[in-house]
Order: structure tokens, then C-alpha cells, then sequence
């Protein structure tokens, strides 16, 4: 099975950005954290952070036939990106949405996601160890699907 794990815009500063909101670790070891989870599972993951929409729009797209399964965090495009939900949408693949921050107790504009409604679900507020979850969570949803 294909794995994509998309990260949006800022993530590539977690460990510097806000560490009492979203935690000392940085994106490299959570993306070393889901490698080593990966080898018990029979996955290949595949990485893209990316601070530009479009980019974001164009992995996804380019899942499309191949990917099994996306784990995307959308940063802030989790609240407005119209675009990036209906690029998830039209490739049908099964996507979890993950937030190291409980996107629920925080600011008001943080408590909508567009994403959710068409993701198999939402983990959020576990911190880095909520993307560990999240993969774990969508690779049991592939493999039932396959049942
Ligand atoms: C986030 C929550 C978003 O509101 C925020 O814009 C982020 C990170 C999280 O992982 O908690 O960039 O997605």
C-alpha cells in the first residue's frame, strides 16, 4: 500500500513555531517516528510539505491511481481551502485529517475544518504523536476496505 503524508504551510517550522502549542518535535522526527511505524506495516510512505496551495493541489492530484491513502495536516488551509478539499474529493482517496493542536479549544476561526466532511476522519490534539494515530488509523481503513 501507498502512503502520502502532505503537511501544509508552517509545518516546517514545528520546534521553533509556538512549542506550548504544538510540542518540542520537529517535522523530520515526526516523519522518522511514522518510518519506524511504517516497518511493521505493509507501506510505503511518501512525504510533501508544502507552504504553496497549489503544490498541495498538484501532490494530491498526482496521488490519483496510486495512493492508497492520504495523512495530510493542512496547517491553516484546514479552515479555508475550498480548493484543497475539492482536490481531495475528486481523487476519492481515503484521508485522514490530523492536528497536533486540539484545533477545538482554540480561536474561534480554528474550530471549522473544511476537510473533515469529506475525510474518513479527524484526530486532533494528541500532538506528534496524533500523526502516528492517524497512520495507523488509515491503514486499518484501507485494509478493511480490501476485506
Ligand atoms: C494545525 C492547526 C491549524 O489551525 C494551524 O493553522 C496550523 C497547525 C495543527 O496541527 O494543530 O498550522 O493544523
Amino acid at each position: 500500500k501507498q502512503i502520502l503524508i502532505l503537511n501544509g504551510p508552517n509545518l516546517n517550522m514545528l520546534g521553533i513555531r509556538d512549542p506550548a502549542v504544538y510540542g518540542s518535535d520537529t517535522l523530520a522526527s515526526i516523519e522518522s517516528n511514522l518510518r519506524k511505524l511504517a516497518e511493521g506495516m505493509e507501506v510505503t510512505l511518501q512525504f510533501l510539505q508544502s507552504n504553496h496551495e497549489g503544490v498541495l493541489i498538484d501532490a494530491i492530484h498526482g496521488a490519483y491511481g496510486h495512493v492508497d491513502g492520504i495523512l495530510i495536516n493542512p496547517g491553516a488551509y484546514t479552515h479555508y481551502s475550498y480548493a484543497i478539499r475539492d482536490a481531495l474529493a475528486a481523487v476519492s482517496i481515503p484521508t485522514v485529517e490530523v492536528h497536533l493542536s486540539n484545533i477545538h479549544k482554540r480561536e474561534e476561526f480554528r474550530h471549522l475544518s473544511v476537510i473533515a466532511p469529506i475525510a474518513v476522519g479527524q484526530i486532533t490534539g494528541f500532538g506528534a504523536y496524533g500523526y502516528e494515530m492517524g497512520l495507523m488509523a488509515l491503514y486499518h481503513h484501507i485494509l478493511a476496505k480490501d476485506k
